[in-house]
């Protein structure tokens, strides 16, 4: 069994988050709070304005991974 990584749920770009989205916050900081596509896309390209650096590859699994497990939380 793979360890349960802090607040991400298996599947594909998983580690590619822990790596490009841990080094400056903890993971709480980005799991907080679902978002639409645009809204993870809005967010990536502000953290690139504070400093990430991930490549383009790398930033399109993020974006994907994101916003198929942390989308905007439902009403209920
Ligand atoms: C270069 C450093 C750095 C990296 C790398 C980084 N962040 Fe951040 N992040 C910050 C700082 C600084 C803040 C707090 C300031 C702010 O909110 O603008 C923050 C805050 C946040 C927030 C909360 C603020 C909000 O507007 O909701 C989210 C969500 C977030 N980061 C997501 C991410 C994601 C997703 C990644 C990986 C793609 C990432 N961060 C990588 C520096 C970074």
């Amino acid at each position: 069994m793979t360890p349960v990584r802090a607040g991400l749920p298996a599947g594909a770009g998983r580690e590619t988050v822990q790596q490009v989205c841990t080094s400056c916050h903890a993971i709480g900081m980005v799991t907080a709070n679902g978002r639409t596509s645009d809204g993870w896309a809005e967010v990536i390209e502000r953290m690139m304005g504070l400093g990430l650096e991930a490549s383009d590859e790398d930033l399109q699994t993020v974006h994907a991974y994101l916003t198929r497990e942390f989308p905007p939380r439902r009403a209920n």
